[in-house]
C-alpha cells in the first residue's frame, strides 16, 4: 500500500473539477440519474447488451452460482462480427477504423471494411491450419494491425487467443503457451522499440521448443526497414502470413457463439510464482467494454480515440480491441516508445493524427511531467477533449499537470480503476457528470456495486476494496483451476469478489484507490508478483534465497527490490548483481528486472521461518522498522537496514 506520507497528501487534496460546460451539454451522459437507474442492474447490463448484435437473444440475464456466474444465459453472438460487420450496414462502413503508425514513420488506415477483410482472411488462415472453434491460438506480437486482426481472427472462427505481451521472454512465453495448450503460435519476424528490433520469431523459436502442444508457427513479416531475419523457418511448422493469406478468401462466416463460450485467456501475475490465465467470456464481457467504452469515453462518431497501451495487457484487448471496435470508433495504434525519435513523439501522433481521446498510464504521464513542458508546448493537442489514466494510483500533482499541461485546462480526465479480471472499467467519472478530484477514481460505475470492507467484512471508510454483486465482464475462472479461482478472488467474505486493492472513501463518498495489499507489485503500470522474481532469482546458481518487494520510485510509482542471500563462497560484487538483473530481465522480461539488489548474509524470518517482508519493504524504503518482536533473530534486519543505506550513499 501507499506509504504514509501519500496517503496523508491524498487526505488533503480538496480540489475539484466540474465537468466543462461545452462538454456536459453535449456528452454521451449527462444525467446523473443513470445511477439510480441501474440499481436494477440486470435491467441495466441487459439494455447494453440490447446495442450489440444478437443472432439469439439471451433466456435469462443473469444466472449466479457464487463464484460462478452466468451472463445472457442461452445468448448468441459474435465479438468479430459486433466490431466490424455490424458496421457494414450504414455509413460506418467506410469510417476509418484503425490508424497504425510504426515507430518508424510508417502509417496505415483501414477502414471498417478493409479491417472485415482482413480479419476475415486471417480467419480463413487459421481454419485452414486447423484451428476450430474452442482451440487456443497464442499470439506473441508488436503493436501491428495484424495483431488486431489475428484477435478478431479469432473471436471471428470462435479460437481462444491468449496474447503474450511481446515485451516477455522466451521462457515466460513458454510458460503461457504450455498453460494454455495452444496449437498455434502466432509471432512476427519482429518488431521496433526505441530504433532496436525486438526478435519476437527468435524468441518465439526458443520457447516452442519447450511446447510440445504448438503445431503451427505462422510469421507476419512486419516489414519497413530490414529486419534481421537471423532465424529459419521450420518446415511443415512455420509459415508466412503473407504466404498462406495469399491463398484464401477474405470472406469468412462468423461463429455462432454461447454467450458464456470463451472468448480469451489473459495472463496476469498473482502471489504465486504462477501467472493465472484469466478467462473471460463472449456475451457479458463485450457488453461491459461496449458500455464503458461508450459512457466513459464519451465516444462519438467523429473522435480519434488513442489508447497508448500496448495489446499484450488488458487494457489493449478492452480499450484498443474491443471497446472501441465495438462502437464503430477511429481507433490510433502506436507501434513504439513514446521516447524515439525524441520526447514529443507522441504529441506529434496527437498533432498529425487529430487525435480526441487520449488514454494512458500515470507512469508515462509522470515520465512526460519529468521531461518538461516544452515536448507537449511544441504541438497543437487543441482537438483533444477528454483525457483518460489507467494501471495505478495517480498523484494529485500529475493529475493536474495532465489536466494542465495536455488537457489545457479543458478536457475532463476519467482515472479507471479495474483489473485484468474484472475485464472492464468499474470505478471511474463519467465525464459529462461527475466532478471529478484529482487521485480519485470517483466511484463505481453505474450497475457496479463497490464497498470498503474489514478483514472481517464489516463497512469500514479505509480497508480492502470489494465488489459486491456480479458483473457482465467478470473472470469467470482461472484457466484449468477453478480452486485457485475461488482461494484467490471468493474466499475472503462470502460472494464479493476480492481484487487485492486497498482504499478510502472521502467526504463525497468517492473512492480513492492506494494500491495493492498482496504481494503483487505495480511497477510503472505493469503487474509483477514477488514470488515471480524471487522464482527467477533462485533459478541462478549463486543464489540461495530472495526476497523481492517494492520500493517507492517517483516514475515508475514502485520499483523492485532484491534481498538475496548468495550460496557459500559466492561473492556478492557489483558484476555479480548486474548479471541477476539481467538474469530476471532473461527469465521473465525487462519489465521485471531488478532496481535494487542487496547482498546479505541472511533474510529477517519469523520464528516459524516466514520471511517478513513487511520489514524488508521498511528498509527498502528507508522507513522507521516497525514491529519486531516475532523475529527469531531481530539482530539480521538492524544490519540489513544498516546495509541498505550503506549501498545507497
Ligand atoms: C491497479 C490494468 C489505482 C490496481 C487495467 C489494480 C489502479 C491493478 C487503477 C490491475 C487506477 C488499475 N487507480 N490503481 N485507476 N487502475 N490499478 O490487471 O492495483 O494490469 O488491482 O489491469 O492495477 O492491473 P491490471
Amino acid at each position: 500500500m501507499s506509504d504514509p506520507v501519500a496517503l496523508e497528501a491524498l487526505l488533503t487534496e480538496d480540489r475539484r473539477f466540474a465537468p466543462p460546460e461545452g462538454f456536459a451539454s453535449r456528452a454521451f451522459v449527462a444525467d446523473p440519474a443513470i445511477y439510480d437507474e441501474a440499481e436494477d442492474f440486470e435491467e441495466f447490463w441487459a439494455r447494453w447488451a440490447e446495442k450489440l448484435h444478437w443472432f439469439r437473444r439471451w433466456d435469462r440475464v443473469l444466472e449466479w452460482t457464487p463464484p460462478y456466474a452466468k451472463w445472457f444465459v442461452g445468448g448468441r453472438l459474435n465479438v468479430c462480427y459486433n466490431c466490424v460487420d455490424r458496421h457494414l450496414d450504414g455509413p460506418g462502413k467506410d469510417r476509418t477504423a484503425l490508424i497504425w503508425e510504426g515507430e518508424t514513420g510508417e502509417r496505415r488506415e483501414l477502414t471498417y471494411r478493409d479491417l472485415g477483410a482482413e480479419a476475415g482472411r486471417f480467419a480463413n488462415v487459421l481454419k485452414d491450419l486447423g484451428v476450430r472453434k474452442g482451440d487456443r491460438v497464442a499470439i506473441y506480437m508488436p503493436m501491428i494491425p495484424e495483431t488486431v486482426y489475428a484477435m478478431l481472427a479469432c473471436a471471428r472462427i470462435g479460437a481462444v487467443h491468449s496474447v503474450v505481451f511481446g515485451g516477455f521472454s522466451p521462457d515466460s512465453l513458454a510458460d503461457r503457451i504450455n498453460d494454455a495448450r495452444a496449437e498455434v503460435l502466432i509471432t512476427a519476424d519482429g518488431g521496433y522499440r526505441r530504433g532496436r528490433v525486438v526478435p519476437l520469431k527468435r524468441n518465439a523459436d526458443e520457447a516452442v521448443q519447450r511446447c510440445p502442444s504448438i503445431r503451427h508457427v505462422v510469421v507476419v513479416a512486419r516489414g519497413g526497414l530490414d529486419l534481421h531475419r537471423d532465424f529459419t523457418m521450420v518446415q511443415g511448422r512455420d509459415h508466412w502470413y503473407h504466404e498462406l493469406a495469399s491463398r484464401v478468401s477474405d470472406r469468412c462466416p462468423p461463429e455462432e457463439m454461447d454467450a458464456e463460450d470463451l472468448l480469451y485467456i489473459l495472463y496476469t501475475s498473482g502471489t504465486t510464482g504462477k501467472p493465472k490465465g484469466v478467462v473471460h467470456t463472449t456475451g457479458g464481457y463485450l457488453t461491459q467494454v461496449h458500455a464503458t467504452t461508450r459512457t466513459v469515453f464519451d465516444l462519438r462518431d467523429d473522435d480519434v480515440y488513442w489508447c497508448t497501451a500496448d495489446v499484450g495487457w488488458v487494457t489493449g484487448h478492452s480499450y484498443i480491441v474491443y471497446g472501441p471496435l465495438s462502437a464503430g470508433a477511429t481507433v490510433v495504434i502506436y507501434e513504439g516508445a513514446p521516447d524515439w525519435p525524441d520526447k514529443g513523439r507522441f504529441w506529434k501522433i496527437c498533432e498529425d493524427l487529430g487525435v480526441t481521446i487520449f488514454y494512458t498510464a500515470p507512469t508515462a504521464i509522470r515520465a512526460f511531467m519529468q521531461w518538461g513542458d516544452r515536448w507537449p508546448g511544441a504541438y497543437d493537442l487543441g482537438r483533444l477533449r477528454l483525457l483518460g489514466t489507467v494501471g495505478e494510483p495517480i498523484n494529485p500533482e500529475a493529475w493536474m499537470w495532465y489536466h494542465r499541461v495536455i488537457g489545457g485546462a479543458r478536457c475532463p480526465i476519467v482515472d479507471t480503476w479495474w483489473q485484468t479480471e474484472t475485464g472492464a472499467i468499474m470505478i471511474t467519472p463519467l465525464p459529462g457528470v461527475t466532478h471529478t478530484r484529482p487521485g480519485s477514481a470517483c466511484r463505481a460505475f453505474p450497475g457496479i456495486q463497490a464497498a470498503l470492507l474489514s478483514e472481517a467484512g464489516d463497512p469500514v471508510d479505509a480497508g480492502y476494496l470489494a465488489i459486491t454483486r456480479p458483473w457482465p465482464s467478470m473472470l469467470r475462472t482461472i484457466y484449468g483451476d477453478d480452486e485457485r479461482y475461488r482461494e484467490t478472488y471468493w474466499s475472503k467474505w462470502d460472494g464479493v469478489y476480492f481484487p487485492g486493492d486497498g482504499a478510502k472513501r472521502d467526504d463525497d463518498g468517492y473512492l480513492w484507490i492506494l494500491g495493492r495489499v498482496d504481494d503483487v507489485l505495480n511497477v510503472a503500470g505493469h503487474r509483477i508478483g514477488t514470488m515471480e522474481v524471487e522464482s527467477a532469482l533462485v533459478e541462478h546458481s549463486a543464489v540461495a534465497e530472495a526476497a523481492v518487494v517494492g520500493k517507492a520510485h517517483p516514475v515508475k510509482g514502485q520499483a523492485i527490490a532484491a534481498f538475496v542471500t548468495l550460496m557459500q563462497g559466492m561473492d556478492g560484487s557489483d558484476a555479480l548483481a548486474d548479471e541477476l538483473r539481467a538474469h530476471v530481465a532473461r527469465a521473465i522480461g525487462p519489465i521485471a528486472r531488478p532496481e535494487d539488489i542487496l547482498f546479505t548474509a541472511d533474510l529477517p524470518k519469523t520464528r516459524s521461518g516466514k520471511i517478513m517482508r513487511r520489514l524488508l519493504g521498511d528498509i527498502a524504503a528507508g522507513r522507521a522498522l516497525g514491529d519486531t518482536t516475532t523475529l527469531a533473530d531481530p539482530a539480521v534486519v538492524q544490519e540489513l537496514k544498516e546495509g541498505y543505506e550503506a549501498r545507497e550513499e
